[in-house]
């Protein structure tokens, strides 16, 4: 029997849920809101949409306590978003965070985080719930990396399913391309494109992925669907310990402290386990050196 929970009911937690339903893994569904009207409208709408569906996952709607029976939390709880520099999310979704994870001292499941700055409210948690960092993890850069595989695919015209592709760092404007990483038909990203003549454009890629959260949201003031199918497939992987490499958000020390970044790591049904064997180029531990930085400074140094 796996239970799942959602806290917020917002765009991107309701795509989630719909997500997490057909794809029948899960069994139970626990679902909750500040905003009870919004809860029971989600509720039904997500339970009546479940009836079509060979398996049937049973959608509840649940109080705090209800939830600690869950064995992966899903946290998309924020303030209402208004801008799409997730940094600036961070004065209005500090406060919730901590007021709201405090009811979770004990929860003895993983927590996935997705609200923004991904990779500072995902620390946040820890800080509030004191449970063991390992068992909390962030959806960091794994959505990047698949903006990443899809903007290989659209700017060269190239199949998607030949392509591997890893972004880390930052989920937000200091997002690392792990471009050594990345192949094509098993072929280093740039060694491809040298022998096939392609030319590489930063700018083109930068709209293509940096941008690509921001570009929709200017449309749709939101962003849902991409998020959904990530949290699906990170959910799919834990419950079935696939030891895929996911892009997420886990902990490292820096400077003795604890913070997170988005990197490549393997994660078990008991939550982090280990960094994967990425060798990254020169370049690329220069701007991750940075990125660490910078979240010290904005844990601990502001
Ligand atoms: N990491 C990613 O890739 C990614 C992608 C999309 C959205 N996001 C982030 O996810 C967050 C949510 O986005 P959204 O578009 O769904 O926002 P939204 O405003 O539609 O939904 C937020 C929901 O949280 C609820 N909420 C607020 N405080 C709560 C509390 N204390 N307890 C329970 N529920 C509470 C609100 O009632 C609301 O329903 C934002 O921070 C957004 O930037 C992250």
């Amino acid at each position: 029997m796996t239970k799942i929970g959602v806290i917020g009911l917002g765009y991107a937690g309701a795509a989630i849920c719909h997500a997490l339903i057909n794809d029948s893994l899960i069994d139970e569904l626990y679902i909750y809101d500040l905003n009870k009207n919004l809860l029971m409208a989600q509720r039904n709408d997500l339970a009546q949409a479940a009836m079509i569906n060979e398996k049937i996952v049973k959608v509840i709607p649940a109080e705090i306590k209800d939830l600690f029976s869950t064995d992966i939390l899903i946290n998309t709880a924020s303030a209402k978003v208004t801008t799409s520099d997730r940094m600036a999310e961070l004065s209005a979704n500090k406060p919730i965070i901590l007021d709201l994870f405090k009811h979770f001292i004990g929860y003895k499941g993983i927590i996935l985080n997705i609200t923004n700055p991904c990779e500072i409210i995902t620390k946040l948690i820890v800080d509030a719930t004191k449970i063991d960092p390992k068992r909390v993890l962030g959806s960091g850069t794994i959505l990047d990396s698949i903006r990443l595989k899809w903007a290989i695919s659209d700017i060269y015209n190239i199949d998607p399913n030949i392509i591997d592709a890893y972004a880390f760092g930052e989920h937000g404007v200091d997002l690392i391309y792990a471009f050594s990483n990345t192949t094509i038909a098993k072929k280093p990203f740039f060694t491809y494109l040298k022998e096939h003549n392609l030319s590489y454009d930063e700018e083109t890629f930068k709209d293509a992925v940096v941008k690509a959260g921001s570009n929709i949201f200017k449309v749709k003031q939101r962003t849902e669907y991409g998020i959904a199918n990530c949290i699906n497939f990170i959910i799919r992987n834990i419950i079935k310990e696939t030891k895929t490499i996911l892009c997420i958000d886990a902990p490292t020390n820096y400077n003795g402290k604890l913070i997170y970044t988005a990197r490549p790591v393997i994660v078990l049904q008991d939550g982090y386990l280990k960094d994967a064997d990425f060798t990254f180029d020169e370049d690329e531990k220069h701007k991750y050196e940075r990125v660490e930085a910078k979240f010290y400074q904005v844990l601990y140094l502001n």
